[in-house]
């Protein structure tokens, strides 16, 4: 069993593939001021696009929702097509960096637990470049709530994501990016535990019973059981922060 192969039997399974919630989506949207009727919105990393569906239920606008992983963009067809959504909310895969949108398209850009993929400040800048003046990013980042973690924690993100930071760090960033915070908030532990950690625990069980004769998957199942352990340990120390900005 290949690593990516067993990542995405996992994942293509889960109803999302980071911590959030609909609930989480909405506190965010909300904080967004002055927008017209029918907002055009970039939803970037969407995976199968819990968030993406939610946008589009919202905003009354519609939103293209970008990942780089075909068979989580044909879920969210399926799902927006059985949701009556089919024509609010497009698909495209792609690298978000490469995305070749001209500079100024859209009212929001969007991104849940996928901008540190080109690294927080530089996908801060270059989302800038996507808003139109006057619009807005909403993103959630992976962030240290405390300065000091417990070792097997500083192990965990020295792993996982070494460039993790505190939510003042992450301000200053937004305001090196030209942006003005408009609010931020931390994911609640419900939004780890219910749509993410808690079906995710649950398949990876499964999948430990279905690869018992390979030791290669049991170990790699074994991490994500640690992951899981960790953040029900420790989520006092990490989390993660929604932030909302505006390009003025
Ligand atoms: C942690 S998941 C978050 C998915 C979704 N936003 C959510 O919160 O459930 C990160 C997503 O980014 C996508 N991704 C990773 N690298 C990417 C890249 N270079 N370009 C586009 N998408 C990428 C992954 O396929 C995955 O769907």
């Amino acid at each position: 069993m290949r690593k990516w192969d067993l990542f995405f039997e996992l994942y293509e399974s889960l109803p999302r593939q980071g911590p959030g919630d609909n609930a989480s989506t909405r506190k965010a949207f909300e904080m967004i001021r002055g927008l017209s009727r029918r907002p055009r919105i970039l939803d970037i990393g969407c995976g199968n696009g819990m968030q993406t569906l939610e946008l589009a239920r919202i905003s009354g606008g519609t939103v293209l929702a970008l990942d780089n992983h075909q068979p989580f963009l044909d879920r969210l067809k399926r799902d927006a097509r059985s949701a009556g959504m089919g024509k609010s909310i497009r698909t495209v895969r792609r690298s978000m960096k490469a995305m070749g949108f001209r500079d100024g398209s859209f009212d929001i850009v969007w991104s849940e637990g996928a901008l540190y993929q080109m690294g927080f400040l530089r996908g801060l800048k270059r989302c800038r470049r996507l808003l139109k003046p006057g619009g807005w990013l909403a993103v959630t980042e992976a962030v240290r709530f405390r300065n000091r973690f417990p070792a097997e924690v500083r192990r965990f993100w020295r792993d996982e994501y070494p460039d993790i930071t505190t939510v003042e760090a992450n301000l200053r960033k937004i305001r090196t990016a030209g942006f003005t915070p408009a609010g931020h908030f931390p994911l609640p532990v419900r939004a780890w535990i219910a749509p993410f950690y808690a079906p995710m625990e649950i398949t990876v069980r499964r999948l430990v019973r279905k690869y018992r004769e390979d030791a290669r998957a049991q170990a790699l199942l074994e991490t994500w059981l640690a992951e899981i352990d960790i953040y029900r340990r420790y989520s006092d120390f990490f989390g993660y922060e929604f932030f909302i900005m505006h390009r003025e």
